[in-house]
């Protein structure tokens, strides 16, 4: 066997050839060699645009593909992907990445989203199982049109900080963040959601050990437990879909016991109760899943529908191995029901009176010429406030989780101290649409204001009431929020994106 790439470790060198070892007997000998062949190339950047930011996602990649020098290629099931092959300017380098207006995301991480039937109009109610970091969240989030309510969870304490920065700097309205064993939503919330995404945690088998995220071997004892904890997970995922609603398994992992065989449990389980769609014409390349597996010389055979799962070999689509399958609920399933938990104390959240709600969007109106109130009714949000700190937060949220403990909901608008000042995430998710209180810096000023520094400009006066303007350059790309003085611009560009030196 052709041993792989030299650039990485010994142990994800070592782990990477016990896979494939493993994988061997799953392919014919022309697919291996292919796949040996592929293994040789490096993995292709990917990224996503943000719908919510970028009108017409084609003209935008375009347009940064000739300012950046990139070679773009569309990824064929997803119509907001491309990938990215030759990059004059790293694809993580320019401000519209740091803004939100694309996501990096490996082209086979782009699938499952993909998998779904979605209609924004219907609003749906989208649960994402075990969603840190969060890049299928923002593919949910621009898929449902940011109408559809989406709760993101993840069990992992550690997790949360991340997931509710991408969700930040998407620009999400309707979305709120939980952390609970995804285990539990089956029983506490059963036939409630219209779609579940579950991208299960896995052992990560995908051919393409990258530093960041380099392969391990695993012993056949941690594979099982992996296992069933998959299965326990896509259980709650069915149970708490709605009947008729979708189900999407995914795993970044070609182990069997983590796909098929995980597949095959829960068919056997629920029978006629759930059914794997076949994806025809979505993907362009043959990649059905395994119908068996031969393992110490006993053969499984699996159910016939799990042939119609989404079995991506790097080689066929050029991406990291991935798997992917998407399950109708035809009928209810059994659930020993268990009440969700309740907030223990008063969250201090506050909804405004109606009257107090127009004098802060006729404020926001005034002051940028945008219309927040219709964009509210639009998406069913209203105006809450905690301390001083005012939120848009979605009606989905009080109507079907009103007591459940969270880690975030909606998106923060602006602080109240010393009158009104509008967050960084809401001028970044709207400052395209101000008419008004945006200044223009000149191109070595972005380079200044990239580095945290304040700007010293003319600024005219009364430019916006609230004092925040929208800063852009010439070429029109938002870099986020300054407090305007008389000849000063205050930085409040997030420390995160700061660039030092
Ligand atoms: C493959 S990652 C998810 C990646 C994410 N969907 C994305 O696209 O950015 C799996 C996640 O499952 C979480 N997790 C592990 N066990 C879980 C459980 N029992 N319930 C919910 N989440 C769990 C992990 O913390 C991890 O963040």
């Amino acid at each position: 066997m052709s041993k792989v790439k030299k650039s990485q470790t010994g142990n994800s060198i070592s782990a990477m050839n016990d896979a494939l070892q493993r994988f061997k007997p799953l392919l014919s000998e022309q697919n291996f060699h292919l796949l040996l062949g592929e293994l040789q190339q490096p993995l292709q950047q990917a990224l996503r645009v943000n719908t919510l930011k970028n009108a017409d996602p084609a003209e935008s990649v375009s347009r940064w593909a000739e300012m950046y020098g990139w070679q773009i290629q569309p990824i064929p099931y997803c119509e907001t992907g491309w990938q990215i092959g030759q990059a004059k300017v790293p694809v993580s380098q320019p401000i519209e990445h740091r803004m939100g207006y694309y996501y990096i995301q490996d082209a086979a991480s782009m699938l499952p989203v993909s998998l779904f039937k979605m209609d924004p109009s219907n609003s749906p109610l989208i649960l994402d199982m075990a969603a840190s970091p969060g890049g299928k969240t923002t593919h949910l989030v621009d898929r449902s049109g940011d109408l559809g309510f989406v709760v993101a969870n993840d069990s992992g304490r550690d997790r949360i900080t991340m997931l509710r920065l991408v969700l930040q700097n998407w620009g999400a309205l309707n979305t709120a963040v939980t952390r609970f064993p995804g285990e539990k939503f089956g029983q506490w919330y059963p036939d409630t959601f219209d779609r579940v995404l579950l991208d299960a945690p896995c052992s990560m088998q995908n051919l393409r050990s990258t530093e960041a995220r380099p392969m391990h071997t695993i012993s056949s004892r941690e594979m099982q437990t992996l296992s069933h904890r998959q299965q326990h997970l896509l259980w709650s995922a069915l149970q708490a879909v709605k009947a008729g609603g979708q189900v999407v398994y995914s795993t970044c992992s070609l182990d069997p016991e983590e796909d098929e065989v995980v597949l095959d449990a829960v068919l056997e389980r629920a029978g006629a109760a759930i059914k794997i769609e076949t994806v025809d014409g979505l993907v362009p390349v043959s990649a059905a899943g395994l119908s068996s597996i031969t393992a110490d010389e006993n053969t499984t055979v699996f159910h016939p529908q799990v042939g119609n799962a989404v079995r991506l070999w790097p080689h066929l689509l050029k991406t990291s191995g991935f798997f992917a399958a998407l399950i109708t609920k035809q009928q209810s399933l059994p659930v020993e029901k268990e009440p969700a938990p309740k907030v223990s104390s008063s969250l201090d959240l506050i909804p405004l009176k109606s009257r107090d709600a127009r004098q802060i969007t006729d404020q926001l109106l005034q002051c940028y010429g945008f219309d927040f109130k219709a964009v509210m009714e639009a998406h069913g949000l209203a105006l809450w406030q905690r301390q001083n700190v005012l939120y848009a937060i979605p009606d989905a949220w009080w109507k079907y989780f009103n007591q459940l403990p969270f880690q975030a909901v909606g998106m923060r608008v602006a602080e109240l101290d010393n009158g009104l000042t509008p967050s960084h995430e809401w001028v970044a998710r709207f400052g395209d649409n101000f008419q008004k209180g945006v200044l223009v810096i000149s191109g070595e000023q972005t380079t200044a204001w990239l580095r945290g520094e304040d700007l010293t400009v003319g600024i005219p006066a009364g430019m916006s009431a609230t004092g925040i303007v929208a800063v852009r350059d010439e070429l029109g790309r938002l870099y986020g929020r300054g407090k305007a003085g008389s000849s000063r611009l205050r930085n409040l560009l997030p420390n995160r994106w700061v660039v030092s030196g």
